[in-house]
C-alpha cells in the first residue's frame, strides 16, 4: 500500500495501564489515578441532573455546528459565535490546524518539551518539527522560536501554561512575540490549563485574539471541567481565520451527548472557581514537600507539577504505582529523572506524599 513514509516510524499513542490492569497486578484494593491531568473532582452535578433529562433520541446525528453551545460559549467569553471552531476534543483542533496549514516542505516551530500531539501531526503532514529546547526555568525560549523561523514556517506552537512544566509565557513576553512573527504565520496558543492559571502577569488571550489575526487559542472542557470523557475542545480566533479553518472539521465532530455536558458545565463556574482553589492547596502542599526534602520542581499554573527526583523516572513511577498511586513516568516526556504528578483531592495528595516520603527514606537507606 502507499502509506505515507513517515507513517511506518511512527507509533501510536501509548495509554496508560488502566485501573483494573493495576489492581490485579499488584493486588492491590484501590488505585489512584494521577497521571492524565484529569479533574480529582470530577465535573459539575449539575452535567449528571442534565445528562439524566436526555430523552434517548440517540439515532440522530448531532447538532454539526454545535449551535446551542456554541452561542453560550460566545456570550460566556465575549466573542462572536463564528470565532469559534469547536472540536472532538482541543487534540482534533490541533489535527486540523496541522491538516490545514502543514505539508512537506514546510516547517513548524515548537517549543522542547511540550505537548507530544504538536509534533506527532506534524510528522503525519510531512512537515519538519523544529524543537527549540525550553529555558532552563522550564519556559518557552521565545526568542530562540522566533530565529527559527523562516519563510517556510507555517504554524508555531506555544503551550501556556506548558505541559509538562507547568511553566506559562507572560503577558509582556507573549506580546512581544506576536508582533515580532511574520503575519502569514499562524500562531497557536494553547491554553489547555487555562482556568487553574494564577500568575498576575498571565495575559488576556482572547484581547489578543482580536488585536493578531495570525492568532487562535486552544482550551478544552477536559481539564477543569471534568470532562474529558465528553470529548470537547474548542479555538477562539478571528471570523476569517475560523471560516477558513471550517471546511477540515468532521460535519459532525462534536457528539450530542459532549454538547449537553459541556454546555451544563459551563454555567457552573461555581464548581470552576472551588476546582481552582482547592487545586491551589493541594500544589501548595507538593510545593511544601518539595522543599523540606530538596527536591527541584517547576512552579505550576496547572492542575500538575514535574518533579525531579534525581533517579530514573520509571523507578519512581514504579514504586508509586505499586503503593496505589499512578503518576505519569518524565521518562517518555523527556525529563528522565522526574515524574509528572497531577494534583488530586486532599485525600489523595496526602496518600501520595506519604508514598513520596517512604520512597525517599528508602533512597537514602539504600545509600547509607
Ligand atoms: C497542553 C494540552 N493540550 C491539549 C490537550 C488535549 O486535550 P483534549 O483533547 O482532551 O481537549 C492536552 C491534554 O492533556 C494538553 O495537556
Amino acid at each position: 500500500m502507499k502509506w505515507k513514509d513517515q507513517l511506518l516510524n511512527l507509533t501510536a499513542y501509548q495509554p496508560g495501564k488502566t485501573i483494573d490492569e493495576v489492581k490485579k497486578q499488584f493486588n492491590l484494593e484501590k488505585i489512584v489515578k494521577l497521571a492524565s491531568n484529569e479533574n480529582p473532582f470530577g465535573s459539575s452535578a449539575k452535567v449528571k441532573e442534565a445528562l439524566e433529562k436526555v430523552d434517548g433520541s440517540f439515532a440522530l446525528y448531532p447538532d454539526g455546528y454545535a449551535t446551542s453551545l456554541r452561542f453560550a460559549l460566545a456570550d460566556f467569553l465575549k466573542v462572536a459565535p463564528e470565532q469559534l471552531v469547536l472540536g472532538n476534543g482541543s487534540d482534533e483542533i490541533i489535527l486540523m490546524i496541522s491538516r490545514a496549514l502543514l505539508r512537506p516542505g514546510l516547517n513548524t516551530v515548537m517549543a522542547s518539551h511540550t505537548f507530544g500531539q504538536y509534533k506527532h501531526n506534524a510528522i503525519v503532514d510531512g512537515a519538519e518539527a523544529r524543537e527549540i529546547p525550553l529555558t532552563s526555568d522550564g519556559n518557552h525560549d521565545l526568542e530562540a522560536m522566533l530565529s527559527a523561523i523562516d519563510e517556510n514556517t507555517s504554524v508555531v506552537w506555544l503551550c501556556s501554561p506548558n505541559n509538562p512544566t507547568g511553566t506559562y509565557i507572560t503577558e509582556e513576553k507573549l506580546l512581544n512575540f506576536l508582533k515580532a512573527v511574520p503575519k502569514d504565520v499562524l500562531v497557536v496558543l494553547d491554553e489547555a490549563y487555562y482556568e487553574y492559571v494564577v500568575a498576575e502577569d498571565y495575559y488576556d488571550a482572547i484581547k489578543l485574539v482580536n488585536q493578531f489575526e495570525n492568532l487562535i487559542v486552544l482550551r478544552t472542557f477536559s481539564k477543569i471541567y471534568g470532562l474529558a470523557s465528553m470529548r470537547v475542545g474548542y479555538g477562539i480566533a478571528n471570523k476569517e481565520l475560523v471560516t477558513t479553518l471550517e471546511p477540515i472539521r468532521e460535519p459532525f465532530n462534536v457528539n450530542t451527548l459532549g454538547q449537553i455536558a459541556t454546555e451544563t458545565a459551563l454555567k457552573d463556574q461555581e464548581f470552576v472557581e472551588s476546582c481552582k482553589q482547592k487545586n491551589r492547596e493541594g500544589m501548595e502542599l507538593f510545593y511544601d514537600f518539595c522543599k523540606e526534602h530538596d527536591l527541584t520542581y517547576y512552579p505550576s499554573q496547572t492542575n500538575f507539577i514535574l518533579i525531579d527526583f534525581k533517579v530514573d523516572g520509571n523507578e519512581v513511577f514504579q514504586h508509586f504505582m505499586e503503593n496505589g498511586y499512578i503518576v505519569r513516568s518524565g521518562v517518555p516526556l523527556n525529563f528522565p529523572t522526574s515524574v509528572r504528578i497531577t494534583v488530586g483531592s486532599k485525600e489523595q495528595n496526602e496518600g501520595l506524599l506519604k508514598v513520596m516520603s517512604q520512597f525517599l527514606e528508602e533512597k537514602k537507606a539504600a545509600v547509607l
